[in-house]
C-alpha cells in the first residue's frame, strides 16, 4: 500500500551523487528503473530526472523493510534513507556507478502497474504507442535531456535580453483574423453570434504597435499557431522568441543584436563558442543560384550552375521545352557535377535517384556518368554533340569519376529539384560534418513574388516590410526585381528564424498595398487599427522571430521536432495523448452559434 513521506524529504537527486559523497546520509526519491532479487541481497535502480543511483537492502537491513523491498517493481515510486558507500562492483555505464545506497528506511509512495512499454532510453517501441502515454515516454531521459536543454535556451535568452534593455510583454492569443500567410485557427465567439477570433500566426501587428506605443525593445517567447502541413520540422502550434526594436534602419542594427543572443544561447547550453566574427551574409540570389535554396546547408559542395546558354543549344526537347516558356514564370536548365560519385553510384542508384526527384515535383532528371576508364554515358547522350559535350564539361569541370545531374522546367522546380538532391546525396552518402554548426543570414529577400494560383504577386515576408532603400525606386516599374530589407538567419540548413525592417512611412506602405492589390476597402476592413496607427507617429523600427522549437532540435540534434516539445501533436495535428481535436457537446456548439456539418 501506498505510505506517505512522513517527515522525509529528498536531500539529493538520484544522479548527483559520487565517490566525495561516501559516508554521508541521503534521502533520495524516484521511480524504479530496474529490481534484481538475489535472495539475501536486492538491489535497485532508483531514477530521478538527474539520473540512475543504485540502492541496496542486504541482510543488515531490518526484516521489515527488507520484506518491503521484496515487493517493489518497476516504475514503482519510492523514498529512501540510507548511506552513500562505495561500490565494490562498480560500473561506468551511469554517472553514479562508484557508489550505493544501503537502505536503512523505505518508504513506497506509489505503486505502479505494468506500464504499456519499458522506459528505455534507447527504446524501439512504437512511436504512437508512445504519443498516447507521452507521460510515461517523458520519463526517458534522452527526452528529458532535451526539454532541460530547452529550458536552458529560454533562460540564456531572458538573461540576454534583459540585460540589453529589452522587456517581455504578452500578447492577446484571442484576436483578429490578419491576412499573414497560413491558414488560421479560429475561435467562435459566444458572446457576438457568427464572430471568430483567430489564434495568432505571430504577435508580428501587436508588437509593430508596441514600438508606436514607446516600448522600444519588446521580446516575448509565445505560442504561434498555423494551421499548415505538418513536417518534421513544422507544428501546428509552436514557440517563437519574438523580438522588435525601434530606432532601427539598417540590417545590421538588428541582426548584430541577434547574433549576440544567438552566441549566448549556444555557449550557455552547449559551452560552444560560435567566435567573435558576425555571421556571414549570403544574398538570397546567391543562395538560390548556388544551393537551390533560401536555407542552404554550406557544410558541403554540390553546388548548382546554370546550365541553360548551353542547353539553348542542344537537340534536346526537354531542356528546349523548359526554355522555351514564356510569361512571368521562366524556365531553365540547371546542373550539379557530383565528384567523384560516377564509380559509387550504380545504374540501380541513379534510377533511384530519378524517381527521388519526382517526389519534388520534377518530371525526370538527366544525367551523364564519366566512370574511370570508360567512355561517358548518360540518360541523354544520344541528343548531344560532341560539342555540347565539351561546353558541359568545361562549365561544369565534369572530369573521369564524375556524375553530372539535369533538371530542366520552371525555374522554381529545377531549383527545387536540384536543391533536395544536393540534400539528398549528401544525407545518403555522408557528406555533412554533422559536428559543425554553420550558422549565416540570407538577406537580400525579393519583396514579391508571383502566385500562379492567384495571378498576382504576394508579399514574400509580410506586407509590413520595407524594400530595400537602393530598390524604391523600382518597386512600381519592376516589383519582381525590388528586394526587401528582409533576413532569415540559417543554421545547419534550418530557417532558425526570420524578420525585417518594417515600413514606417506611410506613403510606402500605401504603394506596397497598392502592389499587392488590396484595396482600400480590404485595408481598413483587415487591419485598419494597424494602419491608423502609424498616423499617430511610428518610429523606425524592425525585428525578428527565431523558432524556439528549431532552435532547440539543432542545439539538441535531433531531426524530429516532437523531440523538443513536451505534447506535441502528430502530423494530422492531432494528440494522441488527449485525443484532441475532438467533438463536443451538442449544448456547447449551440451556445457558440456553431453548427457542425458532417464529415460529407
Ligand atoms: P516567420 O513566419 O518566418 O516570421 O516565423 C519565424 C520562425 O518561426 C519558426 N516557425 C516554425 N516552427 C515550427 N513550426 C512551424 N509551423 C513554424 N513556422 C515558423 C521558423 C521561422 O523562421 N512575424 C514574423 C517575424 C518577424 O518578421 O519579426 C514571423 O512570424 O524558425
Ligand atoms: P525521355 O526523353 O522522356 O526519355 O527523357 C530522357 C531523359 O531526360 C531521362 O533521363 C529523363 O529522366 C530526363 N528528363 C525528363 N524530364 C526531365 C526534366 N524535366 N529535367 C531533366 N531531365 C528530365
Amino acid at each position: 500500500m501506498a505510505e506517505f513521506m512522513g517527515n522525509l524529504r529528498r536531500t539529493d537527486y538520484c544522479g548527483s551523487l559520487r565517490i566525495e559523497d561516501e559516508g554521508k546520509q541521503v534521502v533520495v526519491t524516484g521511480w524504479v528503473q530496474k529490481r534484481r532479487n538475489l535472495g539475501s541481497l536486492i538491489f535497485v535502480d532508483l531514477r530521478d530526472k538527474t539520473g540512475i543511483v543504485q540502492i541496496v537492502f542486504d541482510g543488515t537491513t531490518s526484516p521489515e523493510i527488507f520484506e518491503k523491498a521484496e515487493s517493489i517493481r518497476s516504475e514503482y515510486v519510492l523514498l529512501a534513507k540510507g548511506t552513500v558507500r562505495e561500490r565494490s562492483s562498480k560500473t561506468n555505464k551511469i554517472a553514479t556507478g562508484d557508489v550505493e545506497i544501503i537502505v536503512d528506511e523505505l518508504k513506497i509512495l506509489s505503486e505502479a502497474e505494468t506500464t504499456p512499454f519499458e522506459i528505455l532510453d534507447d527504446t524501439q517501441v512504437n512511436e504512437n504507442l508512445r504519443l498516447k502515454y507521452r507521460y510515461l515516454d517523458l520519463r526517458r531521459s534522452y527526452l528529458q535531456q532535451k526539454l532541460i536543454t530547452r529550458s536552458k535556451i529560454t533562460k540564456a535568452t531572458r538573461n540576454y535580453l534583459e540585460d540589453i534593455g529589452f522587456m517581455e510583454i504578452e500578447t492577446p492569443m484571442l484576436g483578429k483574423s490578419s491576412p499573414e500567410g497560413a491558414r488560421e485557427y479560429l475561435v467562435p465567439s459566444r458572446v457576438h453570434p457568427t464572430c471568430f477570433y483567430a489564434l495568432p500566426q505571430s504577435p508580428q501587428l501587436f508588437k509593430q504597435l508596441l514600438m508606436i506605443s514607446g516600448f522600444d525593445r519588446y521580446y516575448q517567447i509565445t505560442k504561434c499557431f498555423r494551421d499548415e502541413d505538418l513536417r518534421a520540422n513544422r507544428q501546428p502550434e509552436f514557440t517563437q522568441i519574438d523580438l522588435e526594436m525601434s530606432f532601427v534602419e539598417k540590417i545590421e542594427d538588428v541582426i548584430y543584436p541577434i547574433e549576440g543572443l544567438v552566441k549566448a544561447i549556444f555557449k550557455e547550453t552547449l559551452n560552444l563558442d560560435l567566435g567573435d566574427a558576425h555571421f556571414r551574409q549570403m544574398p538570397y540570389t546567391e543562395a538560390m543560384n548556388r544551393f537551390g535554396s533560401d536555407k542552404p546547408d554550406t557544410r558541403f559542395g554540390l553546388e548548382l550552375q546554370n546550365v541553360s546558354d548551353i542547353a539553348a543549344k542542344c537537340d534536346f526537347k526537354v531542356f528546349t521545352d523548359a526554355l522555351s516558356m514564356q510569361g512571368p514564370v521562366k524556365g531553365s536548365v540547371r546542373a550539379i557535377n557530383a565528384k567523384g560519385f560516377a564509380d559509387k553510384l550504380s545504374r540501380k542508384d541513379i534510377d533511384a535517384l530519378v524517381e527521388f526527384v519526382k517526389t519534388l515535383g520534377a518530371k525526370g532528371l538527366a544525367w551523364l556518368s564519366y566512370p574511370k576508364g570508360a567512355e561517358i554515358k548518360g540518360s541523354f547522350l544520344k541528343f548531344l554533340s560532341e560539342e555540347n559535350v565539351k561546353e558541359f564539361a568545361n562549365r561544369l569541370n565534369f572530369e573521369e569519376g564524375d556524375v553530372l545531374f539535369f533538371a530542366a522546367d520552371k525555374d522554381s522546380v529545377v531549383l527545387n529539384t536540384l536543391g533536395g538532391l544536393r540534400l539528398h546525396l549528401a544525407e545518403k552518402y555522408n557528406l555533412i560534418d554533422k559536428n559543425t554548426y554553420d550558422v549565416l543570414w540570407i538577406t537580400e529577400f525579393p519583396m514579391f513574388d508571383y502566385s500562379e494560383e492567384e495571378g498576382r504577386l504576394v508579399a514574400v515576408h509580410h506586407p509590413f516590410t520595407a524594400p530595400m532603400d537602393e530598390d524604391l525606386a523600382i518597386l512600381d516599374t519592376e516589383p519582381l526585381k525590388a528586394r526587401a530589407k528582409a533576413y532569415d538567419i540559417v543554421i545547419n540548413g534550418q530557417e532558425a528564424g526570420g524578420g525585417s525592417i518594417r515600413i514606417h512611412r506611410q506613403d510606402i506602405q500605401e504603394k506596397m498595398f497598392d502592389i499587392l492589390g488590396f484595396t482600400k476597402e480590404d485595408i481598413q476592413k483587415r487591419f485598419g487599427f494597424f494602419v491608423d496607427a502609424f498616423r499617430y507617429g511610428a518610429p523606425p523600427h524592425g525585428g525578428l522571430a527565431l523558432g524556439l522549437d528549431r532552435l532547440a532540435m539543432l542545439i539538441t540534434k535531433t531531426d524530429s521536432i516532437k523531440d523538443v516539445i513536451a505534447f506535441p501533436k502528430v502530423q494530422t495535428a492531432s494528440c494522441l495523448m488527449t485525443g484532441a481535436p475532438d467533438l463536443v457537446d451538442e449544448k456547447q456548439l449551440q451556445e457558440l452559434h456553431v453548427q457542425a456539418l458532417s464529415k460529407e
